[in-house]
Order: structure tokens, then sequence, then C-alpha cells
């Protein structure tokens, strides 16, 4: 599909996303021919700079992170000349007519009214004026060729996010708005989705009477690095359960959808959040477990606690790690389990789905006691691959059971690397297609699944703090809250 004429607008272009991801994927994009032939970007920024040294900081940065380097002067001058830099004053009206002023010179240079395309890498208390300029202004007019792209945290409970949407939607169309979740873009989240719907082998096994128990972990090894500050005011529940781990949960657990649409996906996953059992305020402490680390030992280096932290509160009541057991009220899942855990400073990064099937029902072979259930294992980072696991006999004279697993490893499966998930996200963006986009619907009713998990862990000081050690599997209770129901956590081979 060809993508149309796009000017391509970066309000916070000088900062740590635009740098690590949005010019990466701009810039891997246009290598694969999947940039517009016509296209501009604007990086704004509110200080002097120009854009030839603009262009040597993004160059130096896509040395540093993108996944292709700059390797050809030729293909270099080609991108970078499509790049330039704006000193532009969030807070003030003359810089967005400034602004309107060049987005004309742009169009008339193309021939054509180009598409708008605005990142706002903004801090969220930046969001209001912006779009009240960019109305004001009317940088954005054309519902149909006019978007926004806007980054988490998209508000911080229920409220702030109608809050938020209700601003939004007085500037843009909810069509205009791209609410990002990046695990969304990414390779191996997208193929729950083909791997579910696209065989007739699963999706018949895909339910309660098949399912035992679902878990999902995405464990990280990082601390919070330099952004304390932000995550003071964050914690792991609110940055990582409430957006990543609850919309793979709608991958794993939606139903069927009738068609390709973005509006019937969307749907099929708010149902899912919708049927999701929201835990009473008095049973939080029963389904969900929260940790901060101690210091400890990570690959054999020496990490600080999280009290210890730059821009942390020495009494700091905020969690590193969260971890929760939540059940489906509708037909496919009654009575399933789903274990959604995350956690800072974990022993190793690895983000995973495990799907537990039941046991059989009687287990009749002599000698052979560990009978393990079947389980599929969808790893999403960093290793990245299918596994099913199931009982085998062991080539032998006499009937001993092994356990055997049959694997899909995408590294066998191509020979290119996969897109980053910026890429897909913003590629999906320049051709106006949102099913990837988190809706308003969608991220109130996931800041309401949440909800009461929020209100009691912010108001109830953490007795524990700090309760797991760096460098480990989480705190004692998360483990907890499956041996109360006969289970633990499940490794991710
Ligand atoms: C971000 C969180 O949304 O996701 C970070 O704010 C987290 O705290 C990051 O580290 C993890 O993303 P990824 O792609 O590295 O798993």
């Amino acid at each position: 599909k060809n993508v149309s004429p796009t000017i391509l607008l970066i309000f916070g272009a000088t900062g740590d996303l635009a740098k690590r991801k949005l010019f990466p994927a701009f810039y891997n994009l246009f290598l694969e021919g999947r940039m517009p032939k016509q296209f501009q970007i604007i990086a704004l920024g509110r200080r002097d700079n120009d854009s030839e040294k603009f262009r040597d900081y993004i160059k130096d940065n896509l040395n540093e992170f993108s996944r292709n380097k700059v390797d050809s002067d030729e293909v270099w001058e080609k991108f970078s000349q499509q790049v330039t830099y704006f000193k532009h004053q969030l807070d003030e009206e003359e810089s967005y007519k400034d602004l309107e002023k060049e987005l004309k010179n742009i169009d008339e240079k193309f021939g054509v009214r180009a598409n708008r395309l605005f990142y706002f890498s903004i801090a969220p208390s930046f969001i209001s004026t912006v779009s009240e300029y960019i109305k004001k202004t009317e940088l954005a007019p054309n519902a149909d060729q006019d978007r926004i792209i806007i980054e988490k945290p998209f508000g911080h409970d229920k409220a702030s996010a109608i809050e938020l949407n209700e601003l939004l939607t007085k500037t843009f169309k909810e069509e205009q708005i791209y609410r990002i979740d990046h695990y969304l873009g990414k390779e191996t989240v997208q193929n729950i989705f083909t791997f579910r719907f696209g065989n007739s082998i699963f999706e018949p096994l895909w339910n309660h009477n098949f399912i035992e128990k679902v878990e999902i972990t995405v464990a990280e090894e990082v601390g919070v690095e330099e952004r304390g500050a932000f995550y003071e005011k964050t914690g792991a529940l609110k940055d990582m359960i409430q957006n990543h781990l609850l919309q793979i949960l709608c991958m794993v657990a939606m139903e069927n959808p009738n068609s390709f649409e973005a509006k019937e996906i969307r749907d099929k996953k708010v149902d899912v959040l919708r049927a999701i059992r929201r835990i009473k305020p008095e049973d939080v402490s029963k389904y969900a477990v929260r940790g901060q680390y101690k210091e400890g030992e990570i690959r054999g280096k020496e990490v600080v606690a999280y009290r210890e932290e730059k821009d942390v509160d020495k009494e700091s009541n905020i969690e590193t790690f969260a971890a929760i057991e939540y059940y489906l009220d509708n037909e496919r899942w009654q009575n399933v389990p789903f274990y959604l855990r995350t956690g800072k400073r974990m022993k190793e990064k690895q983000s995973y789905v495990s799907i537990l099937f039941k046991s059989i029902p009687s287990n009749n072979f002599p000698g052979t006691e560990n009978m393990l259930a079947n389980r599929l294992i969808i790893n999403i980072q960093p290793t990245m691959d299918i596994r099913l696991q199931f009982m085998t006999k062991k080539p032998g004279l006499s009937m001993v059971l092994k356990p055997g697993e049959m694997v899909f490893d995408y590294n066998d499966c191509s020979s290119a690397d996969s897109p980053e998930a910026y890429e897909t996200l913003l590629l999906d963006a320049l051709l106006g297609d949102p099913t990837l986009f988190m809706r308003s619907d969608q991220v109130e009713e996931a800041w309401d699944v949440v909800a009461s998990i929020q209100d009691v862990w912010e108001n109830e000081t953490a007795p524990d703090f700090p309760n797991y050690v760096a460098g480990s599997l989480g705190p004692e209770a998360s483990d907890l809250l499956q041996t109360k129901q006969g289970y633990k956590w499940l490794p991710n081979t």
C-alpha cells in the first residue's frame, strides 16, 4: 500500500524516546522503502539548533540505537535531507503560527496538501497546551489526513484518562488519535493473534475445558535507571500491568473476531477487559502482591536497592514488582486463573506467556510419576519462540515416559531482522490503520481493571518493603499466590 505524502512533526524531538526509538524507526522504514515517497520530518525543540547539527546528532544516535547503522553516505544524505530542526515553544501561540507557515511551504513544495502526523513525545502536563494550540491555529483540521500519536502514561487513573480523552476530543476526532502501547507492535505479540486464529488445531482447546491456567510474565533486569522521578509517581502496576500486560492478556483471551477491521478487533479486546472480574478492595491482598527490590546482584554485578536509586525517596512505598491473579467472568474462561507478574531487577529479562493445559484424567502409565500436563509457551522477548510440551515414550524396551517438545524458533524462519515495535506501529499510523492502537474505551477500561488495587496500594503503606532481592524472581508472597491454589510459577522453557 502506498503511503500518502506526510509531514511528521515530533514534539519533544530532542528527548530520549526520539533518539532511541522514533528516529531509528523512521530510518529503518526508509531503508525498507516503507516511508512515503514524499515526506518531511520536522523535529521540534525549544533550544537553538540548526538542521545540520541536529542531523549529525541523529546520525550518532542511529549508530548507537538502530538495528541498521548508517553505512552509506548516499542513503544517509537522502534520508537526512528530509529531516529539519524547527525551534518551537510549546506554550507560545506564535510558534504554532510559524509552524503553520512552514507546513504550507512544504505542501507547496510537495504540490499536494500532505498528511500531518503529530507525535506527542512530551510530558503529560503539556498535552493539553499543545492540543489546544493545534486547535486554535488549525494545524490538524482534516480528520482523514491529520493524526496524533500519543505515548503512555495515558492518565494516571480512570478519571484522569477520561478527562484526557475529553480534552483531546475537543481538538481531534477519536479516529485521529493513536494511543501507543508499544507491546502491541512486537512481532511475537502480534503472532499470538495469528497463532490462535490462523490455525484450526489450537482454538478448539482454547477455553476452560482444556486450559488449567494462564501466566503472563514480563520480567526485566534493569532497575529504574534515570527515571526515578517518573517512577516514584508510577510503579509497576501503572507502568506495566495497566497497559502492556493487560494488552497481552487481551490477545490471549479475546474471542474470534468476525473481521480484521480495527473496530471489530478493538471491540473484542474491550470485551475481555470488561469480563475481568474486579477485585474487591478487601480482597486485594488475597489476589495481588506488590514488591520492591533490595540491593543484590545481577549477572555478577552488584546493584543498589530501589530506595537508593537517584531521585527516589528513602522510604518509598512504590512497587517495582506486581503479581495479580485475575478471573474472567465469561463462558470461555470461567474459573481459569490468569496470573500476571512483572518486575524490575529480576533474575533475567524474560517475557512470556505460559498456557498450562489440564492434566490427563488418570495416569495409568506404570512407573511414571512425573506426568507433566501439556504446556504451550509463547516467548515474547528476548527469546522469541513458541514451545509445545507433551509426553512421549522414551525409546527402549520398557514403557517409560519422558517430556518432549516442539519448538517454533523465530530465528529459523527469517534471515532478516524482525522490525522493532515502533517501526510496525509508526508505519500503521502513516497508513492510517489504528488496529494496534488503543481506543479511548480500552484505556479507560484497563484503568478500571486495576483501580481497586491502585487505591489500596497508594493508600496503605507496604509493611514489608523492600521485600525482594535484586536478581531474584520477586517476593515470596508472589509464589504464595500460586501455591495456595496448588500451582507454581512455571519457567519459560
Ligand atoms: C515501558 C515502561 O513502557 O516499557 C518501562 O515505562 C519498561 O519501565 C519498558 O522498561 C519495557 O519495554 P520493553 O520493550 O523493553 O520490554
